[in-house]
């Protein structure tokens, strides 16, 4: 693979829509229908509540969309609704970069907790939420429209 020389977090615009809802329908929902098109992610990006986080990339010359997230602030929990990294940039820390980035956010928006729901049969995801400290609090049979189920996982702030 060529070399990845540099990494760059920045906010979502509105223009990054398309590629993000591929993304999300390519590699979070594929099985399961597509929720997130363009017209939700603009939305999404849109929200006062929500942030929407790129990982802009330069592989071999080139500058891309490399991974992105989406998360959404309540008044004391924050909501992680969407990550995915590109799968040719896997396991080099970009997914927790991104998800580091909205841990330090929550806490200064003043949540206590993050709260996730992640595909049962997403072992990836899971043990890399498990190392950026989550704890997998239920299984929720079906959650995926009565066809897949989820485990729902939390992480505490508190905690550095
Ligand atoms: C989950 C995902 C975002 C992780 O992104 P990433 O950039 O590869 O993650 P990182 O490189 O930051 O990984 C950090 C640590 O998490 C753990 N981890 C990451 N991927 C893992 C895997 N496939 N299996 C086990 N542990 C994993 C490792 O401990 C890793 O550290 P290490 O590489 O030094 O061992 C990425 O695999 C992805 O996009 N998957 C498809 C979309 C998805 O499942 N999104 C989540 C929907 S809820």
């Amino acid at each position: 693979m060529a070399q990845l020389t540099t990494c760059e977090i920045r906010l979502a615009r509105t223009k990054d829509a398309t590629i993000l809802a591929h993304m999300s329908r390519d590699y979070i929902e594929h099985g399961l229908g597509w929720r997130w098109r363009p017209a939700s992610i603009r939305a999404k990006i849109s929200a006062p509540e929500t942030v929407v986080l790129i990982a802009e990339v330069a592989l071999a010359g080139k500058r891309f969309i490399g991974g992105f997230a989406a998360m959404d602030f309540g008044q004391d929990k924050a909501i992680l609704s969407l990550l995915a990294v590109h799968p040719n940039l896997r396991r080099h820390g970009i997914g927790g970069q991104l998800l580091r980035w909205l841990h330090k956010s929550a806490r200064i928006a003043g949540c206590f907790d993050i709260e996730l729901q992640v595909r049962a049969n997403n072992v990836a995801a899971r043990g890399f939420y498990k190392r950026l400290g989550y704890r997998e609090v239920s299984h929720l049979p079906g959650y995926y429209s009565g066809r897949e189920a989820a485990y729902q996982m939390t992480r505490n702030l508190a905690k550095s």
